[in-house]
C-alpha cells in the first residue's frame, strides 16, 4: 500500500494513472475506520476490478465542524487505520496536511442550496458547505472513476450527487448500504463516544425505522402521527434528546405528509454531546 501525504505527489499519481488508464475506485474518510468504512472499500473495488486501484483519503476535514462541534475531539488512531486499510487490500492510502487542503489565504467554497437546506443543514448550518467544498477538492486529487459514500449518511449522499451532477464531476458516486452492530445501531465513529447506558439506548434510532416499517405494513399513515410516535419512544429514553425526525421523499429530500412505500425517514439524536444519526427506506 502506497501512502501519500503531499497533495503534489497525489496530483502526479492521479494523472499517471489516467494516462495508464487505471481505474480508480475512491472512498473518502475522517479516519477511525471501522466496518462500515471497509465495506466501502470492498464495495470501491468490486466497481474498479483488480486490476484498478483503490484509494482512500482520511482527513479530518474542520470545515464541515461548526466551532462548537467535536473536531478537535475527533477520534483519531492512524497506524490502526493504516493496518485496517492495508489488510482490506487499499492500494493507496492519501492522508494529506490540514494546511496543503485549507492554505491561509484559502477562500473558495462549494455550496449546494436545496437539498442541503433541511435535517442536517438545519442543525449544523455550515455543515454541508465544508463536506461539499473538501469532497469536490479530494475528487479534484485523486481523479476517480468511481467514489463510494456510506447511506447512513443518507442527505450527504444525496447532495455530493447533485454536486457532481451541477458541477460536471466525471465519475460515478455509489453509495452503500449502512453497516449495523448485531443489535442494529448503525456502526459510526462517534458510537465510542457513548456510555454504556448511552449505548444501551442508542438502538432507539434503528428501531424507531423498525417501528415505522411495520407501523406502515398496517397501512399508508400520516407523517405527523408516525413523527409523534417516533418522538415519544426517543423520549422515554432517559439519556436521548431528538434533535429532529424527518420523513421524505428520497430524492427531492422534501417533507410528505402521507407515509407510504419508498418515503424516507431520518432522525438525529443526541446523547450527551453525541450526536448520531440513522435513516431508512420505508
Ligand atoms: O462522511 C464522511 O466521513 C465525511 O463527511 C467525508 C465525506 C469524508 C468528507 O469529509
Amino acid at each position: 500500500m502506497l501512502i501519500v501525504t503531499s497533495v503534489a505527489a497525489m496530483q502526479r499519481l492521479a494523472a499517471k494513472l489516467k494516462v495508464q488508464q487505471v481505474r480508480v475506485g475512491f472512498v473518502p474518510t475522517m479516519g477511525y475506520l471501522h466496518a462500515g468504512h471497509l465495506s466501502l472499500v470492498q464495495r470501491a473495488r468490486q466497481q474498479i476490478g483488480e486490476k484498478g486501484q483503490v484509494v482512500v483519503s482520511i482527513f479530518v476535514n474542520p470545515t464541515q465542524f461548526a466551532p462548537h462541534e467535536d473536531l478537535s475531539k475527533y477520534p483519531r488512531d492512524l497506524a490502526r487505520d493504516k493496518k485496517l486499510c492495508r489488510a482490506a487490500g487499499v492500494d493507496i492510502l492519501f492522508i494529506p496536511k490540514d494546511a496543503a487542503i485549507y492554505p491561509p489565504d484559502f477562500s473558495t467554497y462549494i455550496v449546494e442550496e436545496r437539498l442541503s437546506r433541511g435535517m442536517e443543514g438545519e442543525s449544523r448550518p455550515t455543515h454541508f458547505r465544508g463536506v461539499t467544498t473538501v469532497v469536490g477538492k479530494l475528487f479534484n486529487l485523486v481523479r476517480p472513476d468511481v467514489a463510494v459514500f456510506g447511506a447512513k449518511d443518507f442527505q450527504q449522499g444525496t447532495v455530493i450527487q447533485a454536486m457532481v451532477r451541477d458541477l460536471n464531476f466525471p465519475l460515478k458516486i455509489v453509495i452503500a448500504p449502512i453497516m449495523r452492530e448485531a443489535d442494529g445501531l448503525a456502526m459510526s465513529s462517534r458510537n465510542k463516544y457513548l456510555s454504556a447506558i448511552q449505548r444501551e439506548q442508542a438502538t432507539v434510532l434503528s428501531r424507531a425505522i423498525q417501528v415505522a416499517k411495520a407501523t406502515l405494513k398496517n397501512g399508508p399513515i400520516s407523517s405527523k402521527k408516525l413523527e409523534a410516535q417516533i418522538r415519544k419512544m426517543v423520549s422515554q429514553q432517559s439519556e436521548a434528546r431528538l434533535d429532529y425526525v424527518r420523513i421524505f421523499d428520497p430524492q427531492t429530500l422534501e417533507p410528505v405528509s402521507e407515509v407510504k412505500r419508498g418515503t424516507h425517514l431520518a432522525l438525529a439524536v443526541f446523547f450527551g454531546k453525541t450526536r448520531l444519526i440513522d435513516n431508512g427506506r420505508l
